[in-house]
């Protein structure tokens, strides 16, 4: 079998829906996942994975959203421990831009970019996209 870029160790997956509740509910998954997976509660890690899932999460409600279409949250806890968040929207066709003008916009993925080892986006054929970001287990080990 090929090497599969993202081979998980563990994953989650869920469908929410394209509100203030449902990026609520993806913060608040977040967090139990990984409790669930081992993440200590209060660590700078959990605390890191929670504002990383919120503000993608936000992204896809206040700029992804298509009418009665929903998103999706995945985690993905990889082999050599790091977290992946894949948040998928079905707008395709509107890409985030992470702009590093000091503006009232913007800010959620300058945040998302500071918490990280990296983010960026990928086609979610046939017409959607996912952002995804990487979280280091070694953000604080607290
Ligand atoms: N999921 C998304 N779908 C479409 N556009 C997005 C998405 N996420 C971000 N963007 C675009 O990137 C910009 C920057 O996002 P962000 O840094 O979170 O700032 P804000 O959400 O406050 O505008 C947004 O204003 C929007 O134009
Ligand atoms: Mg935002």
């Amino acid at each position: 079998m090929p090497p599969q870029p993202h081979a998980a160790v563990l994953q989650f997956t869920q469908l929410l829906s394209a509100t203030r509740r449902g990026a609520r509910l993806a913060r608040l998954l977040t967090v139990e996942q990984l409790v669930q997976w081992g993440w200590p509660r209060d660590s700078e890690r959990v605390e890191a994975a929670e504002v990383v899932v919120a503000e993608l999460a936000a992204n896809a409600v206040v700029h992804g959203r298509l009418p009665g279409r929903g998103f999706r949250l995945g985690l993905m806890l990889l082999p050599d421990s790091r977290l992946r968040i894949e948040v998928t929207d079905p707008r395709g066709d509107r890409l985030p831009a992470a702009c590093p003008v000091a503006d009232e916009d913007g800010r959620g993925l300058v945040i998302v970019d500071a918490l990280t080892d990296g983010w960026g986006v990928l086609p979610y054929p046939p017409s959607g996209k996912t952002v995804w970001a990487e979280v280091s287990p070694a953000r604080g080990r607290a």
